[in-house]
């Protein structure tokens, strides 16, 4: 038998039921060990060999080798100081914590500790970003200027995780962090400016929508729009000085096959895309890492990076208002 990673999740939510739990049962290099929910009916449901119906308990399981955390965000600083501190690696869904000073003490005891940490950004896996970074590297679409990026949906539920304030609500942290991610990706950590205006839902508390500016100087400016407030909608543009590339679809992935489109000097190419399973990719890139012991894909220090970034677009749109 090929040795695997033994992994706990926790929290058995939409995400981890509907594509966490399926991919660390098809992953070859992962085994399913528990999961945990505050009901262990729904931690049973999920198909692991053992469930609980404590967090902590799961934690503490010494057959557990990585957690996967995939509870709102409130709880993703705590579970993964508990997770580090009892020996286990750390996979942790988007985003990795609700600040960057909470980023900062993960690394910290991630360093301490010498496990892994990684923000679950899945969207990374998928071979249209690669091919995306592949092509802007060549020079394909000329000289990079701009990165656009916007991703919303509607959200309905009023008791949704989402809207609350004290779980690390808001759509900046939600969906947001995946265009600040993308535009890091091709412009790098240190926007010279930042400017963005949020709206406010005075009952939650949260932003229901925030949009903005991140000024990288000479390397280019990157625009993003993200919410709760609208239709489903998530797009991604790459332009250059001699073209475009297109994302139809460059977050959720899990259509069969995002479009991808790149244009030159008038002419455009539709890029075929592969159907993939991009947890599956994610969680097999991280069981290599620790069967390796080497590192995955995203470093640790990459969910720090986006939280800076997303701390100051707090800010800038603290201060327009
Ligand atoms: N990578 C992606 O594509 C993707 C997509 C969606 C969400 N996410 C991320 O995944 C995480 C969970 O999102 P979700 O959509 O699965 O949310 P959800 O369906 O609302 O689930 C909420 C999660 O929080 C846990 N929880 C703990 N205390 C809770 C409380 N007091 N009230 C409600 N829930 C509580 C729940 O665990 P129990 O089992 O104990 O109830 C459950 O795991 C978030 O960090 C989100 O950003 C990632």
């Amino acid at each position: 038998m090929p040795k695997t990673v033994r992994f706990g999740l926790v929290g058995a939510g939409r995400i981890a039921a509907q594509s966490i739990a399926p991919a660390l049962k098809a992953s070859a290099k992962a085994t399913f060990q528990a999961a945990a929910s505050r009901s262990a009916e729904r931690a049973a449901a999920l198909g692991p060999l053992t469930a609980y119906a404590s967090y902590s308990e799961l934690i503490r399981d010494p057959e557990v080798e990585a957690v996967y955390i995939a509870t709102h965000n409130g709880l993703h600083r705590e579970l993964a100081l508990q997770a580090l501190r009892s020996g286990k690696h750390v996979l942790c869904e988007k985003p990795l914590a609700c600040s960057a000073a909470e980023c900062e003490e993960l690394l910290v005891a991630s360093e301490q500790t010498g496990l892994l940490l990684m923000e679950a950004f899945m969207y990374r896996y998928h071979p249209q970003i690669s091919r995306a970074c592949d092509l802007v590297k060549r020079g394909a679409i000329g000289n990079l200027r701009a990165v656009e990026a916007s991703f919303r949906f509607p959200l309905n539920n009023p008791s949704d995780v989402r809207l609350r304030r004290e779980f690390g609500g808001g759509a900046l942290l939600d969906v947001g962090c995946y265009c600040v991610n993308l535009a890091r990706l091709f412009l790098g950590d240190k926007p010279a400016r930042v400017s963005a205006l949020s709206r406010f839902d005075s009952a939650h508390q949260v932003d229901l929508s925030t949009q903005g500016v991140l000024d990288f100087g000479a390397d280019g400016v990157a625009m993003f729009s993200c919410g709760f407030d609208g239709g489903v909608h998530q797009r991604a543009a790459l332009i250059g000085t001699r073209g475009v590339i297109r994302l139809d679809a460059p977050f959720i992935t899990w259509t069969a096959s995002p479009r991808m489109s790149v244009q030159v000097d008038g002419e455009e190419v539709v890029m075929q895309q592969d159907e993939v399973d991009t947890f599956q990719l994610e969680i097999e890139d991280f069981a290599d890492a620790i069967l390796t012991d080497s590192t995955p894909r995203l470093s640790a220090d990459e969910g720090l990076r986006n939280a800076r970034i997303l701390d100051w677009i707090k800010e800038a749109s603290r201060r327009s208002e």
